[in-house]
């Protein structure tokens, strides 16, 4: 088949691991007679620095017009002044909005080697595989602003029909698994929480087969450390979505080990890692590109129709984390480039033995 992608490199590490995902499908291309073509864009502190805009109006119209969306991260130091006017997470929330992907599809896996990484310990991570669904375009985050000399406001707003088409997705992904989906909310509190919970409630009715339990946000962010295999489909606001999808990626051994797709708009999907620009670790090839080269499996899958494809580089990952030597956060002293060589030999083996 053929697919424009369009590549958003970003900024940090966003380079190192975009192009570590475009290898992958690169490769895949070859393999199965595929003609995937790729375009670089600039977003994020990289567009500002350029273009003066975070998300330039060339960016713009090439997402509209392209097949899938891979993204490396946004954001760093340089334009983090809390004064500053324009700010390089305004692109992506932009581009969020501009192509209206609300669903944010953030699966956990855990890989028994890498498990024995994570902080807790294996009787408790044991049998973990849940898969969280983000709000993506709505509440806190895309609310009216307002900032003066002494005060500040962010709004919070959710309709129904925000709600609605996010929480049905859930129900429909759990119906694929083990039918289970917890909405997570803070209705002791928030009236847009008690709008999310009568909503998940009476969608509920429409998936007899499908058990739902509602869950406070806070005691969730207990729950997931002391009982997470109890999880099925995770389904919750933006904010609250961005934060527990941080936490619960320790889990699985590292946050870089997390991918996402971003999906439900009418046209194409933007496909991530969870983690950020990591500027910490940027520019010296120490960065874990399993987590894009996951998402990259999760384009192939959602956005092109191309399930085996997929399943071949997730079981080249799944090799590289059982044998190979992996990035510093999950204990190796392997290379961005090394690993992402590892994931490309491997899914020559398993493209050979498909
Ligand atoms: P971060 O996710 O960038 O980093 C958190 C920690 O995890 C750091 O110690 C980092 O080194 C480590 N880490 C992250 N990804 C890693 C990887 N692939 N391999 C190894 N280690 C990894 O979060 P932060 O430091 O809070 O944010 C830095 C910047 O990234 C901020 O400007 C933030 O707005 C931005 N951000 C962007 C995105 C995105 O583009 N989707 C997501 C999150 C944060
Ligand atoms: C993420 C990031 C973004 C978010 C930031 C950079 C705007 O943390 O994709 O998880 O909060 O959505
Ligand atoms: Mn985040």
């Amino acid at each position: 088949m053929r697919a424009s992608i369009v590549v958003l490199p970003g900024d940090g590490i966003g380079p190192e691991v975009a192009s570590a995902g475009v290898a992958v499908l690169r490769q895949v291309a070859e393999r199965f007679g595929h003609e995937f073509t790729f375009a670089e864009h600039a977003i994020g502190g990289d567009a500002i620095d350029r273009f003066g805009d975070p998300l330039p109006v060339q960016t713009r119209e090439a997402l509209l017009a392209a097949d899938a969306i891979l993204l490396g991260a946004v954001g760093g130091p340089k334009w983090s002044d809390p004064n500053a006017t324009v700010r390089p997470e305004q692109g992506l929330l932009a581009m969020r909005k501009l192509l209206g992907v609300f669903a944010n599809v953030r699966p956990l896996k855990l890989h028994p080697r890498t498990a024995a990484l994570s902080p807790l310990k294996p009787e408790r991570t044991k049998g973990v595989d849940l898969v969280f669904i983000r709000e993506l375009t709505g509440g806190i985050y895309f609310g009216a602003k307002t900032r003066s000399e002494t005060d500040a406001t962010d709004e919070c707003r959710y309709t129904v029909e925000e709600i609605e088409r996010v929480v049905r997705h859930a129900f429909e992904l759990a119906r694929t698994r083990k039918k289970k989906v917890t909405s997570v909310d803070k209705a002791n509190v928030l009236e847009t929480s008690r709008l999310w919970r009568s909503v998940a409630t009476r969608v509920a009715a429409d998936y007899p087969d499908v058990e739902l339990e509602h869950q406070l946000v806070d005691s969730m962010a207990m729950h997931l450390l002391t009982r997470p295999a109890d999880y099925d489909v995770i389904v919750t606001e933006n904010m609250f979505g961005d934060i527990l999808t941080d936490e619960a990626s320790v889990l699985a051994g590292s946050l870089g080990l997390s991918p996402s797709a971003s999906i439900g708009g009418p046209g194409a999907g933007v496909y991530e890692p969870i983690h950020g620009s990591a500027p910490d670790i940027a520019g010296q090839s120490l960065a874990n590109p399993l987590g894009t080269i996951l998402s990259a499996a999760m384009l192939l899958r959602h956005s092109l129709g191309l399930p085996d494809e997929a399943a071949v580089v997730e079981a080249a990952v799944d090799h590289v984390l059982e044998h190979g030597n992996l990035t510093r956060d999950l204990g190796g002293n392997a290379t961005t480039h090394a690993v992402t060589r590892a994931v490309l030999d491997a899914c020559n083996a398993k493209a050979e033995a498909a």
